[in-house]
């Protein structure tokens, strides 16, 4: 199985080859390699390899920047131009598109007691969000043969939220952090994982949501990253409007993952994969 990755030195990208690299024939490229944004060199590229599966981990993921105007044309060609060019590249040589999405493409106001279902109605409120589902679409449009993974809260081999609140925990006694966003924190290794079962099991094409297992709030979860880490600074429980940021967030940011579980993907528990990542970074 040969495969071409976008985006290489991103930080799901890095777990993705980990996972995929001792069974497939794995291209990796990095944006200097291949610019997604560049049409003629996405085709070209494509169909000198001709892979099998194209894996898309590039894109422009600064969610507060994105929302400055001088960026916004940049976000939108790397979110949704990059997404349609390899849309179109894997439809001319026969290939399968795996693409990342986000819980952002969703406004976050469902209520509480639920959880976010692919089918359910999309509404982006910031520019990060509005291009990724732009790139949604675009994939859609222009092709039937593909994954499309909504994920969320991502940590893995790169700046995170797990590292930020250690590295914060080192220099204060206290930290705020906001307790009325809710989702799950996932593992990079597991969303990688999950792509690699996706693709041997050969599931049916489509969106997926595509996050670890279990709900809670950033508050919790810093609790518990430092519970593991037998840390002792206090964590104080803020909300969102104490902690303004430029990119609204999504309040509800819950996933349903049972179309990824009854396609017989197994999914670990949040907690399982922050004990898994602790103990790889404390390995290093
Ligand atoms: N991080 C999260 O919490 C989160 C949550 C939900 C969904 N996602 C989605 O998950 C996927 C992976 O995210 P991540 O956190 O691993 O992202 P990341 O660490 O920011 O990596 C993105 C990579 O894309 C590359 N890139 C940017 N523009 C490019 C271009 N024009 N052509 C080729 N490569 C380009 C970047 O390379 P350069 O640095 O060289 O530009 C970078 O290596 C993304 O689709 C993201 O939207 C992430």
């Amino acid at each position: 199985m040969k495969i071409l990755l976008t985006g290489a030195k991103g930080m799901l990208a890095k777990d993705v080859i980990r996972s995929l690299k001792d069974n497939s024939e794995l291209i990796c490229t990095d944006s200097d390699e291949l610019d997604i944004t560049n049409q003629e060199a996405v085709l070209k590229k494509v169909k000198e390899i001709k892979p099998n599966y194209i894996i898309n981990c590039a894109a422009y993921t600064a969610v507060d920047k994105a929302e400055e105007p001088e960026n916004y044309e940049l976000v939108r060609k790397v979110n949704a131009e990059g997404p349609k060019n390899l849309s179109i590249a894997a439809k001319n040589e026969d290939a399968i598109l795996v693409h990342i999405s986000t819980d952002y493409v969703f406004d976050g106001d469902l209520n509480l007691s639920q959880s976010y279902k692919e089918e359910d109605k999309v509404n982006p409120v910031s520019v990060y969000g509005k291009t990724k589902l732009e790139g949604e679409e675009l994939i859609k449009e222009n092709l039937d043969k593909y994954y499309i993974f909504r994920t969320a809260w991502l940590y893995g081999d790169g700046n995170n939220f797990v590292r930020t609140m250690l590295k914060l925990a080192k220099d204060k006694e206290e930290v705020n952090v906001v307790n009325d966003q809710h989702g799950s924190p996932t593992f990079a290794g597991d969303l990688a994982k999950i792509i690699k079962d996706a693709i041997e099991k050969k599931i049916p094409f489509g969106t997926y949501h595509a996050t670890n297992e279990g709900f809670t709030t950033w508050y919790e979860f810093t609790k518990k990253i430092y519970e593991l880490e037998n840390i002792k600074t206090k964590v104080n429980p803020v909300t969102s409007e104490q902690f303004i940021r430029p990119a609204k967030r999504p309040t509800n940011s819950k996933l349903d993952k049972t179309k990824l579980k009854n396609a017989g993907i197994q999914i670990s528990h949040w907690e399982e994969g922050l004990k898994k990542y602790l103990e790889r970074e404390n390995q290093k």
